[in-house]
């Protein structure tokens, strides 16, 4: 395949970044998405010039670092990571727009990188829970009902991608904020905090810069992880029911 590129290029946070277009030949419709982006590389090295700069570790959708605005939607065409995402899903001759997250809470770092550390904030504000050192507990010491250990266990697989907060025409993170919030929520390791944990998240989003929720579900339909819209529900009941405790 060969392809025309249109890339976000910008030094440092502060410069003013535009669009520079490349072309790549002889692209294999096996290849990932990264691994077109690394023949890129290869040819921007070769010339002397400054490779484009995107994160990536993993490269097997587990990490959640690979965030790319692909024509539009995160991650590309299909819902996956960038790093899962292949060639075969392109055409012969296509061109194609890759831009970085676009949010308020994840400046530009370089080209393609942003800053996605307001996550970590967030989990640091409430997404833990507090438990005594000592001998591991027997496994049977806290029994978990079969529906919220799946429960919990479908929402523990968010990666952090913000891939919802770029699909999200409010850049909220709700739906990774209530994955969390549901996550530790269903579990009795998650019960202490609860009230806390719910009232410090959302501070600590809103001071972040992310928007509010409105409903719209861009988040869900661009997750890779298919994380469903009703941890944004249990999220505001869950406020509520912190507010009314008297937090
Ligand atoms: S909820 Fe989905 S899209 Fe959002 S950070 Fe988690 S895995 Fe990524
Ligand atoms: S590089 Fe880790 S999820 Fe894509």
């Amino acid at each position: 395949m060969n392809l025309t590129l249109n890339i976000w290029r910008q030094a440092n946070p502060t410069a003013a970044g535009a669009m520079h277009q490349y072309h790549v030949q002889d692209i294999s419709e096996d290849m990932s998405f990264l691994e077109m982006l690394d023949v890129l590389n290869e040819q921007l090295n070769e010339q002397g010039e400054d490779p484009v700069a995107f994160d990536h570790d993993c490269r097997e959708g587990i990490c959640g670092s690979c965030d790319l605005m692909i024509d539009g939607q995160a991650h590309g065409p299909e819902v996956t990571t960038t790093c899962q995402l292949h060639m075969r899903s392109f055409k012969d001759g296509q061109e194609i727009t890759i831009e970085p997250w676009r949010a308020s809470a994840f400046p530009v770092i370089k080209d393609l990188i942003v800053d996605r550390s307001a996550f970590d904030r967030i989990i640091q504000a409430g997404g833990y829970v507090s438990v005594n050192t000592g001998a591991a507990p027997d496994a049977h010491a806290t029994p978990v009902p079969q529906a919220d250990a799946l429960k919990a266990f479908n929402v523990a697989t968010c990666i952090g991608c913000g891939a919802c907060v770029a699909a999200c025409p409010n850049g909220s993170a709700s739906l990774f904020m209530g994955a969390k919030i549901t996550h530790l929520g269903r579990l009795p390791q998650g019960q202490p905090e609860r009230d806390e944990r719910v009232v410090n998240m959302v501070a600590q989003h809103d001071h972040e810069g992310f928007g509010g929720c409105t409903n719209i579900g861009e988040c869900t339909a661009a997750c890779p992880k298919e994380i469903p819209l009703d941890v944004i529900s249990q999220l505001n009941r869950d406020l509520r029911t912190a507010i009314r405790n008297g937090h």
